[in-house]
């Protein structure tokens, strides 16, 4: 049994439709549910024989304690955090209950339940901690891209809630031997991720005839992974991967925002063409800036791709447009978020008094 947090959210949402479609180990999954968290995301596992869900916190340590005890995890993977850049510059305690805290309190159940196990037990145990790119903070337009050895440099509350947790974790496997692994991986897209971030928000604004919404000048560069890739990292590293080690991973395709939306707009034009036969483009409306934005991120992959040849299966064109059609398919899904309350507020919170740049 593997115990995976936050899969209710979206790269644990995928990565359990996958390990049940892939694996044959059962998986249990616990979440908060915050306003991320979609139990509906994985309605098509809930009477899976392997699938096993429990709604809870990884700071509750008696829920920890009981669910080590009944369920005996050979490895626990811990997607579960406030993951939302914007909103951790808006009320950064959340990221600090859940992302520090919580990584604190689960890696110190884990290690007391650990300290239980047989030697044998002990030595095929696994704590992997799912972490970003963001934790190394900003890149020059010429600078290299980020590897396992480049120093950390968090620059918002969300990456540095991160990194504090990735410290604490590499100090649980120094300190105490617990065999853990960190991944760093870049931005993920596909299907299920929620419509705060860039390309779902810009998918919704254009299916609403709103305006899509680009911080500064759109000159930001991120790295681009379609998400079952990074899933398919996770699950490598975890089978084959040396504890204690650290893993970048990306998909080795920088974009500008600009690039990212513009590509948005074209696939629409051509498959769900604008009712007023307008180019999507024309929406494209620039706002003012992120603060402390982090300029550019990108990811050297070269030890993932060499130690445990992982290749990511997607290029950006590919997996935007299975992105784009999952959307369109599901628009049930969009609508369901969009009509709660708490999105409503979160958008007026972060764009209506905003301004323009
Ligand atoms: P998400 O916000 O979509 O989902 C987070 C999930 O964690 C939700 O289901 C939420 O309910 C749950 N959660 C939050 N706090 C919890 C707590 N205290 N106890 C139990 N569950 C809790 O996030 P995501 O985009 O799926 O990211 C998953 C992980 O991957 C995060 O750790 C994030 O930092 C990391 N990551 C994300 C990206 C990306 O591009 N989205 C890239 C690299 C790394
Ligand atoms: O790099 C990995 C990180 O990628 C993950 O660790 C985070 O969990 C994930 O949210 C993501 O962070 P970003 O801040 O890069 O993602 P976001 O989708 O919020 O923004 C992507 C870029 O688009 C960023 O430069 C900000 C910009 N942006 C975003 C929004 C929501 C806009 O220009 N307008 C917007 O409305």
């Amino acid at each position: 049994m593997s115990l995976v947090t936050g899969g209710c959210g979206f790269i644990g949402s995928n990565f359990i439709l996958d390990w049940l479609a892939i694996e044959n180990e059962p998986v249990l999954v616990l979440d908060k549910l915050t306003y991320a968290g979609n139990i509906s995301n994985l309605e098509q596992v809930q009477s899976h024989p392997l699938f096993t869900f429990v709604k809870g916190d990884i700071n509750d340590k008696d829920l920890l304690e009981t669910l080590f005890k009944k369920y005996q995890p050979r490895a626990i993977l811990n997607f579960a955090a406030e993951s939302h850049v914007d909103r951790s510059i808006n009320d950064p305690d959340q990221f600090i209950r859940n992302n520090v805290n919580g990584t604190f309190c689960l890696l110190e159940s884990a290690r007391q339940y650990w300290l239980k196990l047989n030697t044998v037990e002990q030595a095929s145990f696994r704590f992997l901690q799912v972490s970003t790119d963001e934790v190394y903070g900003s890149l020059k337009t010429y600078d290299p891209p980020f590897n396992e050895t480049t120093k950390y440099s968090p620059n918002n509350p969300y990456s540095a809630s991160k990194a504090a947790a990735d410290h604490l974790v590499n100090a649980y496997f120094h300190t105490y031997g617990l065999p853990i692994f960190i991944t760093n991986c870049s931005n993920n897209y596909g299907p299920l991720q929620f419509p705060e971030k860039l390309i779902p928000f810009t998918l919704l604004n254009a299916l609403q005839n709103k305006p899509l919404l680009i911080y500064g000048d759109g000159l930001q560069i991120r790295d681009w992974l379609y998400v079952t890739d990074h899933c398919a990292a996770i699950r490598q590293v975890l089978a084959n991967g040396k504890p204690g080690e650290t893993f970048n991973v990306g998909g080795q395709s920088e974009k500008t925002n600009l690039e990212v939306v513009n590509t948005v707009c074209q696939i629409l034009d051509e498959i769900k063409p604008h009712p007023n036969s307008i180019p999507y483009a024309s929406l494209i409306t620039h706002i003012k800036d992120r603060p402390g934005h982090d300029r550019r991120y990108a990811i050297d992959a070269a030890k993932i791709r060499h130690e445990l040849e992982w290749e990511p299966k997607e290029n950006f064109a590919s997996g935007l447009r299975k992105t784009i059609s999952w959307y369109l398919n599901n628009l049930s899904w969009i609508q369901t978020i969009k009509s709660h309350s708490s999105f409503q507020n979160w958008l007026e919170l972060n764009y209506e008094k905003r301004g323009s740049e």
